[in-house]
């Protein structure tokens, strides 16, 4: 009896095995089936097949096309004069994105082409600014299939005329069971952006939609072993000022102070691990009357200094609770710092913090669960692997304080290792800052930084980099333009071209930092509203990018299927959801399989297709109306 049940097994197991090869056809050498057939042996031979092989590596330093930053004279309010728009597409797959076919109708330039793995590609459609054109009429479709994978997806461009936002890029995902979205195109020369990572064998994760809050948990196999050194997180700037609160009376506005369109809580929910956060006490005329606020100003030691508040050190504490409650296993660093008091109105310089304000900041800090206590301080905490941190409190993480005393005098309290309450200096950064006005320089300042750290053995420059992705206009620009469009239009959208054709496998930071994570339109803060690019990109660069590099990973990347068959599960990070959320919020869970927004019913007289075919006449669209 018993051999036979074991020869069954055994043949279940090789099927299983070459039913998920036929799925992922990814190239394979005979050994990998031979490997597959020894199963059950368990020796050296598999525990090798399981291990990070630089021979399985599928990232491309192929070259892609040059990408162009956003004219910043496009963001004044008035110029839509111009026709360009971009798409750009981010493949952390192990996969080429194959451009099929394309089509438009009255585009000037409509310019799609294939992904690498590893690589982005910014796409360029520019509608016809033409004099007879009915802009109505302009659109066009591209589609890709996933190399050696069922996957495919349709990028469409469209119009929605009259409407502020005439434009609209829709992301169809729906034939991989990723849903459908219709996105508002900011404003001309402003791109769009798709990320996708995972794999045919991992199961595909897109930036449409935000998966679980706690991504890290979600990837702990991957990132267990790592240094933090060796991790990428996304990092938010001025992270409470997500909010004008005004408790200290001066100039600071919505435009030229508010960094954040989330608050802590959501700030969390989409990726945020790592936050700049600046306290001050706010002393009224008796100043033994304070509270804790966390403010923005240009100079927190002027006579005057000039900026304003933002949220409250109490409602952070609470935000912080609900989300490690509701989505327990992460590692959040909050890096600190001011630390000193203000006057509501501020003039005649800070009021030094002493042990009673000091303590009692420890204090209110102490009500923020899973801390993490008396830590190993002869560490440095960057040096020490994810799982150091992630495992404590019961698995629920870490929730780490770095206190940047400088503002302290002498003999006031700089740390509470009791508290889980760290001076910065237990953790070695280089927290980049380029302080340049314009999104250009700004990019290539800050990919010359991390280009400079090679990340293999022996890490002999190794570090624990934060990229700040933000520009530092002048005052009279920044308060023309505002930090959330500057945030959003031209600088967060160049992370995903100009930033990642700029990273490979040995060469990335540890933080992106940016301000306004997750908005890609004005003043739209709605969680349906938000999009997941930097999510998405950080899970990504985790499990795709950094996997495909043996000195930092020893263990096999978890999107290559599995050399042997014991590991073959597929495991799944987004939601099951195959749904449509259109641009004014409205969202179908269940959309007829036929609904495909943007697809046309004829394509006009005039279409061009990508091989140089036109149409002479209207013709029905053969798509329209398919599940595809
Ligand atoms: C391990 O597997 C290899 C290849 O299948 C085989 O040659 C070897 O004898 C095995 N070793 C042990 C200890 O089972
Ligand atoms: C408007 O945008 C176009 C295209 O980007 C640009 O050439 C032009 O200089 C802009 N005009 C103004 C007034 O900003
Ligand atoms: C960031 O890097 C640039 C380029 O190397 C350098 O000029 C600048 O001083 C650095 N800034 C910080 C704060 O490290
Ligand atoms: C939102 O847009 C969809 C698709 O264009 C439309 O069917 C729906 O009626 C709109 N909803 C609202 C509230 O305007
Ligand atoms: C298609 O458009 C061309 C160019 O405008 C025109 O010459 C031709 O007559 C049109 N064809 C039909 C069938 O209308």
């Amino acid at each position: 009896m018993k051999p036979v049940r074991l020869l069954l097994f055994l043949a279940g197991a090789v099927n299983l095995y070459l039913a998920d090869a036929a799925s992922d056809a990814l190239p394979k050498s005979p050994s990998h089936v031979r490997r597959a057939v020894s199963f059950g042996k368990r020796n050296s031979t598999n525990v090798a097949a399981a291990t990070c092989s630089p021979s399985d590596a599928t990232y491309s330093s192929e070259t892609m096309p040059a990408g162009s930053y956003t004219d910043w004279g496009a963001l004044g309010l008035d110029n839509l004069t111009s026709g360009r728009q971009y798409v750009t597409i981010v493949n952390l797959t192990p996969h080429r994105f194959r451009l099929e076919r394309a089509h438009s109708y009255q585009m000037d330039t409509f310019n799609w082409g294939d992904i690498p793995s590893g690589r982005s590609r910014q796409n360029i459609v520019h509608y016809t600014t033409r004099a007879g054109a009915n802009p109505v009429d302009t659109n066009g479709e591209a589609y890709y299939t996933i190399d050696g994978t069922s996957g495919r997806f349709v990028i469409r461009a469209t119009t929605h005329i009259p409407d502020r936002y005439p434009r609209r890029t829709i992301i169809d995902l729906s034939s991989m069971g990723l849903g459908q979205r219709e996105y508002l195109d900011p404003r001309p020369e402003v791109p769009v952006t798709l990320v996708i990572t995972g794999s045919a064998h991992h199961g595909f994760i897109a930036s449409l939609t935000h998966g679980p809050g706690n991504w890290m948990r979600q990837i702990y196999d991957t990132i267990k072993d790592r240094p933090l050194q060796h991790i990428v997180m996304p990092g938010t700037h001025d992270s409470g000022m997500s909010t004008i609160s005004g408790k200290i009376v001066s100039i600071g506005s919505e435009e030229n102070t508010q960094t954040q369109g989330l608050n802590i809580y959501d700030q969390l929910r989409v990726g945020a691990r790592w936050f700049d956060l600046r306290i001050i006490s706010v002393h009224q005329s008796n100043t033994a009357d304070y509270d804790f606020w966390v403010a923005h100003v240009n100079d927190e030691n002027a006579d005057v200094p000039v900026g304003n508040t933002g949220e409250s050190l109490a409602d952070i504490v609470s935000e912080i609770n609900r989300f490690t409650s509701e989505n327990p296993g992460e590692i959040i660093f909050f890096r600190v710092r001011y630390l000193v008091g203000l006057r509501r109105v501020p003039l005649g310089g800070p009021i030094d913090w002493d042990n009673a304000i000091t303590n009692n900041f420890f204090s209110k800090l102490r009500a923020i669960n899973n801390r993490c206590a008396n830590l190993d301080t002869s560490v440095q905490f960057q040096r020490q692997p994810a799982s150091y941190f992630m495992d404590r409190n019961n698995g629920a993480g870490c929730v780490i304080f770095l206190l940047d005393g400088g503002n302290l005098q002498n003999g006031v309290p700089r740390a509470s290792v009791a508290d889980g309450i760290y001076a910065a200096g237990q953790m070695s950064v280089h927290d980049n800052w380029s302080n340049l006005p314009t999104t250009q320089p700004m990019a290539e300042n800050q990919i010359q930084v991390w280009s400079g750290i090679n990340r293999v053995e022996p890490f002999t420059n190794d570090e624990f980099l934060i990229s700040q992705w933000l520009v530092s206009a002048d005052a009279l620009q920044t308060t023309a333009l505002s930090i959330q469009n500057i945030a959003i239009m031209p600088t967060n959208p160049s992370l995903y071209w100009a930033g990642i054709n700029a990273m490979s496998p040995t060469n990335w930071p540890n933080v992106l930092l940016v301000d306004y994570i997750g908005v890609v339109i004005p003043d739209q803060f709605a969680w349906n509203q938000l999009s997941a690019e930097l999510y998405t990109l950080a899970i990504g660069l985790n499990l795709y990018m950094l996997s495909e590099n043996c000195d930092v990973s020893d263990q096999r990347s978890p999107l290559l299927p599995a050399a042997t068959v014991t590991s073959g599960a597929k495991r799944r990070i987004s939601r099951p959801w195959n749904g449509i959320i259109f641009a004014n919020g409205t969202v179908i869970d269940s959309p007829p399989q036929n609904l495909h927004p943007g697809r046309v019913e004829v394509l006009k007289n005039g279409t061009v297709f990508d091989d140089g075919t036109v149409l002479e006449e209207d013709t029905l669209n053969p798509d329209f109306g398919s599940v595809v």
